[in-house]
């Protein structure tokens, strides 16, 4: 075996499993849970109504509604232009299913579009060419936290007066020229499931500029019924109320929002800590050239959510499911993101998709890991996944 130097540092084989990802929980979190579940407010209250005026803050939306995932905020924005069965949603097919289902909701169709063969970004240039008459909306993703071309998206959609909607599930917080993600599109859906970069267990957040909007949304999430429906139990409100359309059981409950305000407060550290992870990794993998490392452009902040390896398979005689196997009997988790969405049977089989059509998702898929990058990682733990890839590669190179 020729080893060219690669490996600095000689490493005993880890005891212990290091899982794919885990969330930063601290006491903050568990002393404001608990203070919750003593004040006897479960549900949707003042800690939510605080959540989301420090997240809007934070991000400096005029509006950011919490709501109980990123599923639901997408949902809602979807009802809020007034999407209607046979309508059509552009929507990448380089991302999780969560973002094409909503437009299903509501029996209209998803149109998939290839990607950016090196962000995995929906590619402006083939969006354009999927716009038709029946288009109603396009929704960007922002892959592994790296921001899409939005200059290019918004020159589209100003052409074709389309909404757009930006799943940063994520993209908290990141930036794109400058300007906050949340801040950019007529709505943008961040997720706090327990794997992202803030989390509330389960939950999401709905930013948007327009009042109109963010009303509707606000009484949507909380089964259609008159504004601040939450208030009934409090001597500011009353018991009366009017439902006023059929809407949705999507608040976000005290509980979780007990714990998003400490992860809120900690954000900035916790990239932070993702972003020094990720320039490890990058310093000690783009040495190699059997693997490539994700793009950071200078114009955009990068959230770290993801941190997505990829393997030249050419150079190499392991596949990428091999190359994770090993990876697990190294003790070290990883994962893949995504599954491009004209592979799973029900995108595939409604919609008669063809692999051809997305060269790039599939090519990117074929051969891209995603490894470990989350802030309780120590020094070790790093040093552990850098040793256990280029061990890997120095076994595996043709
Ligand atoms: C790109 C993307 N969009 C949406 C979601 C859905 O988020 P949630 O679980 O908060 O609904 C996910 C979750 O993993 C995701 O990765």
């Amino acid at each position: 075996m020729e080893y060219r130097g690669l490996i600095r540092e000689k490493r005993s084989p880890r005891t212990t499993f290091l899982p794919f990802a885990l969330p930063y929980i601290t006491q903050a979190e568990i002393d404001e849970v608990v203070d919750t579940l003593r004040s006897g407010w479960l549900t949707t209250g003042p800690k939510t109504k605080r959540f989301e005026r420090e997240f809007a803050q934070r991000v400096g939306a005029p509006y950011a509604l919490a709501v109980n995932s990123a599923t639901a905020a997408m949902h809602l924005a979807l009802d809020a232009i007034g999407l209607q069965p046979g309508d059509e949603v552009i929507v990448p097919d380089y991302t999780f299913t969560a973002t094409a289902e909503v437009v299903v909701y509501f029996r209209a169709r998803p149109i998939l579009v290839d990607v950016d063969p090196v962000t995995c970004n929906i590619d402006p240039a083939q969006l354009e060419k999927h716009i038709t008459p029946r288009t109603r909306a396009i929704m960007v993703v922002h892959i592994a936290g790296l921001p899409a071309e939005m200059d290019a998206i918004h020159a589209i959609a100003k052409a074709y007066s389309l909404p757009v909607i930006e799943d940063a599930a994520h993209a908290f917080p990141a930036k794109y020229r400058g300007q906050m993600i949340g801040t950019i599109s007529d709505f943008t859906a961040f997720s706090f499931y327990v794997t992202k970069p803030l989390t509330t267990g389960e939950g999401g957040m709905l930013t948007t500029a327009n009042p109109e909007y963010a009303e509707r949304i606000a009484m949507m999430t909380l089964h259609g019924i008159s504004r601040d429906a939450w208030k009934r139990y409090t001597s500011e409100g009353s018991w009366y109320y009017e439902v006023l359309q059929a809407g949705y059981k999507y608040n976000m409950t005290d509980i979780a929002a007990a714990i998003g305000l400490h992860q809120l407060a900690r954000s900035e550290w916790l990239l932070e800590r993702r972003r020094a992870i990720a320039q490890r990794y990058t310093d000690a993998f783009s040495r190699l050239p059997e693997l490539e490392t994700p793009l950071n452009p200078a114009h955009i902040e990068h959230a770290w959510h993801l941190y997505m390896l990829r393997l030249n398979l050419e150079r190499l005689t392991i596949t990428r499911d091999a190359f994770i196997q090993t990876l697990t009997k190294a003790s070290i988790g990883s994962s893949v993101h995504f599954i491009p969405l004209h592979l799973h049977p029900y995108y595939r089989d409604m919609y008669q998709l063809a692999a051809r059509d997305f060269p790039a998702a599939l090519h990117a898929y074929q051969r891209v890991i995603s490894l470990p990058i989350y802030p309780s990682m120590t020094d070790e733990d790093v040093k552990d996944v850098i040793a256990a890839v280029e061990q890997i590669i120095v076994a595996h190179r043709k």
